[in-house]
């Protein structure tokens, strides 16, 4: 079973976010620093690159990634033409006010009285796009993602150093091109998914963690992870833990979830899902067949066009 996602008004949103483009002058890609491709929406990227406005993509949640694969991913960004990077989280005003300096940086030709630097958030949602504005304007704002972009009212908000926020354009689905990065989003919780597919993402996260961080598994679960699979993994926590059902089986719903949970709050340790070399290796392995709604969208948008 692979998550997919072909919500309809995203044509609007598309259409909402290239009219916002011409409009800006830097735009600030949010990305979860755990697994930023796959929570990056490639229209975001097509969209800026057909105006040629430049972008500071900031990996957020870095607090809870792997330093390593951090650092790979801000050379991997930062190597691309009209982009900067930076990891930071969100969660810490310190950081966070380093942003607007980084910004004008990137576009010194604006930031004046006359002509303020006109900047837009955009990322897809749960990445963290509220906090960062919450903390770039030190109160609270309403949350901006979870609504279409058509119900939104226009509005500019002023960060100080001669920088407007722009209208934030509306929902940015995930474009979920690869079944791994449904997973990935479904672990890192940028996407919601039901009880059954839950364990089908715990089980993938389990052999991700088995690949890439089996020393933090037998550290927080005290399980010998050699030799075990992923399944393996969500029954050796339930073991651990006691979890059982009435008639005395181990509890792997319940086990997925603590997994899933650990993963997610930094509990098991900071952690990343996906490395600029793991992406090159993932694009090489698959040659996904588009859907049927994936053809139906591009024929929509071709006559458009
Ligand atoms: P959005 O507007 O892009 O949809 O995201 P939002 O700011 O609402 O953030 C989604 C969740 O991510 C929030 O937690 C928020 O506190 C958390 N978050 C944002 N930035 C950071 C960060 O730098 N580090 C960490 N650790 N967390 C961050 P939540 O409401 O509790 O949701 P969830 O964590 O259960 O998904």
């Amino acid at each position: 079973m692979s998550i997919q996602w072909f919500p309809g008004h995203m044509n609007a949103a598309r259409k909402k976010a290239a009219e916002s483009m011409e409009k800006v002058d830097l735009v600030i890609e949010v990305l979860d620093a755990r697994v930023p491709q796959a929570s990056s929406n490639p229209m975001i990227e097509s969209l800026r690159r057909a105006r040629q406005r430049p972008c500071l993509k900031i990996l957020n949640k870095s607090d809870l990634a792997d330093p390593a694969a951090t650092k790979e991913w801000l050379a991997h960004y930062s190597a691309q033409p009209q982009v900067s990077a930076v990891a930071l989280s969100c969660r810490k005003p310190a950081e966070v006010a380093k942003i607007p300096q980084l910004a004008l940086k990137i576009a010194p030709h604006r930031g004046t009285v006359l002509k303020p630097l006109r900047v837009m958030i955009m990322g897809i949602p749960n990445v963290g796009k509220s906090t960062l504005m919450n903390a770039l304007l030190k109160k609270r704002v309403a949350k901006v993602g979870d609504e279409p972009a058509v119900t939104k009212t226009q509005q500019r908000l002023f960060l100080g150093n001669n920088i407007i926020l722009t209208d934030t354009p509306g929902l940015m689905w995930p474009k979920i091109e690869h079944p791994t990065d449904g997973l990935m989003l479904a672990a890192s919780h940028a996407i919601g998914v039901n009880a059954i597919i839950e364990e089908e993402v715990a089980t993938f996260l389990a052999d991700q963690l088995l690949q890439r961080y089996p020393q933090l598994l037998a550290v927080r679960y005290g399980m010998k992870p050699e030799g075990m699979d992923g399944v393996g993994v969500i029954e050796a926590v339930a073991a651990k833990r006691g979890y059982r059902l009435k008639g005395g089986d181990v509890d792997v719903e319940k086990a997925a979830h603590t997994l899933m949970q650990d993963y997610r709050s930094g509990a098991l340790g900071r952690i990343s899902l996906e490395t600029p070399k793991s992406r090159i290796e993932l694009l090489a392995s698959y040659v996904v067949p588009p859907s049927l709604a994936e053809v139906q969208q591009a024929d929509e948008e071709h006559e458009e066009d």
